[in-house]
């Protein structure tokens, strides 16, 4: 028996959705009574953990080890997220330090199994019951100027290398007017921007009627104040007509689309199960920027996977050419125990691995800097979404995710004119274009 803990504390590692299902436990932990704790001496620990690469899981074994005081005792430990979904009752005999066990479809059940875990107990909890935690959580409370909104959870896709439907289950979207309530909720609280999450959020469907990712989009759109809708990520085959279109007509949705190929070789796509080949991807791609020629791209990468020659790494090198990305993710093939990629024949030597990881952040980090400088001399408004570290300086995000460091007395949340000035490949810098123009948040 312990007492119930005051305070608490939730650590996210993951994905966007992962950093969402954080701010959600501390919402609904508040709203239980408990006080976010800055600090590394909260009563409870939420550690909401990513299993997507093999660090990951590491590392957030070894975060439980380090949350053992100078004197001994430790806070309540709670391992959330996708570890703690995959690793479920395991993960209590692995640390005898964690307390109590919560995936990512039963958090909001923790107020509940924090109560068990203080009268003694081991909870854990796993099961995946459809959607139901999003009725059970309490509202939204106020987030910053730029909010995320999970609208879709799941992944029917089953690349081989991926452990995502298996940490989330299959893909299911929350109803059209649930979200709709959630997104005025956020902007009522601040937010300006808002990014529609999901595992695969082009694949967003109503349960209802079908409604599709482009009409929510168009309906979010006619809410007053909030200023930008982003989304992500997208699957290259569910990239329909009506959601490309809608990149052409409604204004607030932001000239910027993630879009991740993974590779540029058919070869090692059909070896992934991606469902598409460099060729339709391209096709795609440049369906898109006919319907909003401004349009970002940015996009996933794998180097290393089982298999993959000089001449497929090639393939995405040639890729990443033809797209010319303006932001990318790259990453070495972490083999995933359970996936079908883990028992694939034809591993590729580490220093192979690292030596392609270089050559293709090298490439990428070229784009980025030529996208980038192309933007050098122009007139953006940016929203201030941090402070910057010189005094005076904040930081703002472009309309294509850019971050921009300025000179201002602007606050967050403000929306202000900046002229641009120069590019590095990831960032930029500018100076305020008409201060009188500055939009209080
Ligand atoms: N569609 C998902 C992808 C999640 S995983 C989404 O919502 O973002 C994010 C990225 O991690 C993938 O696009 C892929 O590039 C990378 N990834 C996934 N599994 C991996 C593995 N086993 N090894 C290396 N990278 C991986
Ligand atoms: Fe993983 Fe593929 Fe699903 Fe993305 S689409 S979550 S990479 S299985
Ligand atoms: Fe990681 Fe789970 Fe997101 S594995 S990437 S936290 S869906």
């Amino acid at each position: 028996m312990t007492d119930l803990p005051k305070t608490f504390r939730v650590k996210s590692f993951g994905c966007q959705m992962n950093v969402y299902d954080g701010e959600r436990m501390g919402e609904l932990l508040a709203a239980n009574g408990m006080i976010a704790a800055e600090g590394d001496d909260a009563d409870l620990v939420v550690l909401n953990t990513c299993h997507i690469r093999e660090k990951a899981a590491d590392r957030a074994y070894s975060d439980v080890g380090r949350l053992v005081r100078k004197d001994g005792t430790r806070p309540m430990v709670a391992l959330a997220g996708c570890v703690a979904q995959a690793e479920g009752a395991e993960a209590q005999k692995r640390s005898k330090s964690i307390d109590l066990v919560v995936g990512p479809q039963a958090y909001h059940r923790l107020p509940e199994m924090v109560a068990q875990a203080a009268a003694g107990q081991r909870p854990v909890d796993t099961d995946m019951p459809a959607i139901a935690k999003f009725g059970a959580l309490p509202p939204r409370r106020r987030s910053g100027p730029s909010a995320f909104l999970t609208v879709q959870e799941g992944c029917d896709k089953f690349c081989t290398y991926c452990v995502v439907p298996y940490t989330r289950g299959a893909e299911i979207s929350r109803p059209f007017g649930d979200i709709v309530v959630e997104a005025q909720a956020l902007v009522e609280g601040g937010a300006r921007e808002i990014t529609l999450l999901g595992q695969n959020v082009n694949a967003y469907a109503d349960a209802i009627n079908g409604d599709g990712l482009d009409l929510l989009i168009r309906t979010l759109a006619q809410i007053d104040r909030l200023e930008r809708i982003r989304y992500t990520t997208s699957h290259p085959t569910d990239m329909t007509d009506a959601l490309i279109a809608a990149h052409g007509d409604v204004e607030k949705l932001m000239p910027y689309l993630h879009l991740p190929v993974q590779s540029g070789s058919d070869r090692i796509l059909k070896a992934m199960n991606r469902s598409h080949t460099a060729a339709s991807y391209l096709a795609t791609i440049a369906k898109v920027r006919a319907a909003r020629p401004d349009i970002a791209i940015s996009g996933d990468f794998i180097v290393g996977f089982p298999g993959e020659t000089e001449k497929d790494f090639e393939d995405t090198l040639a890729i990443v050419d033809a797209v010319g990305y303006a932001s990318a993710y790259s990453f070495k093939y972490s083999p995933r125990p359970g996936t079908p990629a883990a028992s694939m024949e034809g591993a590729v030597e580490a220093h192979v691995m690292d030596e392609r990881l270089q050559r293709l952040q090298r490439r990428l980090a070229e784009h980025s800097l030529t996208f980038n400088r192309a933007t050098i001399g122009r007139d953006l408004t940016i929203l201030i979404d941090r402070k910057g570290r010189l005094p005076g300086q904040m930081i703002g995000k472009t309309q294509w995710l850019q971050s921009v460091f300025v000179d201002s007395d602007a606050r967050i949340g403000d929306m202000i004119d900046v002229t641009t000035t120069h590019a590095l490949p990831n960032s930029l810098g500018g100076v305020l274009r008409r201060p009188d123009t500055l939009v209080a948040a």
